[in-house]
């Protein structure tokens, strides 16, 4: 199992993600210590949303395999199950590690979105994993109730989102680290947590609501955790992310 810090590059452009991401040499060349081999011997798994996506197109993630990166591509899909199926091929043809679909598309969708990937990865040995959103952390009950017209608490629909991901043969969710118990719980321990939200306690929560340190999200089970402004706005960001991987590995 994972169990990694993955680093959300959300910038504008591609040169902005190689200025960054070039800093982490310093690990790799000794000039910023770290005990841990694997930190030290692999370069950061990193994220890649829709703006650098829709920006840059697939030759950001050419560049960044190419660096060696590991790579989640979270464009959260969601079309009815043929689309959605056939642009995972295409995505799967990408070598990304991870990506992502909305669980709201049914579980229809995303069995041929599991379909869709695998064909596309078709020739890579290690198989892209697939996970859901169950909800966004931009929702909340009043939302859920007064527009989508959902009648249940928050907490029953990720549940539920969460097992209809594992019903189409998904390997995980996004969710947040609160819900990583209750998830493992009902899904069993293989099933992979994707938990943003990360913040050590003198970072600023910014648009985030609920908040957890790396190594409370190690203590609650989260099998991969996804921290962006503490590591992209600080002024010595490869230290903020040695000390992450400590916490959490
Ligand atoms: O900067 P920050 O650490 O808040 O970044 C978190 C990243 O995780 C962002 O790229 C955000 O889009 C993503 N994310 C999230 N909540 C979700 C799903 C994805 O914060 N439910």
């Amino acid at each position: 199992m994972g169990k990694d810090v993955i680093i959300a590059c959300d910038f504008a452009c591609t040169e902005e993600t190689i200025r960054f991401l070039d800093k982490f040499n310093k690990i790799r060349e000794g000039v910023v210590a770290c005990d841990d081999i694997s930190v030290r011997a692999s370069r950061p798994y990193v994220k890649i949303g829709m703006e650098l996506f829709y920006a840059e197109g697939p030759q950001i993630i050419r560049i960044l395999k190419e660096r060696g990166h590991k790579v989640f591509l979270d464009l959260k899909l969601h079309d009815i199950p043929n689309t959605v199926g056939k642009a995972m091929q295409v995505i799967g043809g990408y070598g990304v590690d991870m990506v992502n679909v909305h669980a709201a598309g049914s579980i229809q969708m995303m069995e041929a979105a599991k379909h869709g990937l695998m064909l596309g990865a078709i020739r890579f040995a290690e198989k892209p994993k697939l996970i859901a959103v169950t909800q966004l952390t931009s929702i909340d009950e009043e939302t859920l109730k007064n527009e989508l017209l959902i009648d249940k608490p928050l907490d029953e629909v990720v549940a539920q989102y969460a097992l209809n991901a594992k019903k189409a043969g998904l390997d995980g969710v996004v969710c947040s680290a609160h819900e990583v118990v209750r998830i493992h719980e009902l899904c069993g321990e293989d099933f992979i947590t994707v938990t943003p939200g990360i913040r050590f306690e003198e970072n600023a929560a910014g648009d985030q609501k609920r908040i957890m340190t790396p190594a409370a999200a190690k203590e609650v089970g989260s099998d991969y955790i996804v921290m962006g402004r503490p590591i992209t706005a600080s002024d010595k960001p490869v230290e903020v992310y040695r000390k992450s991987c400590e916490d959490f590995k």
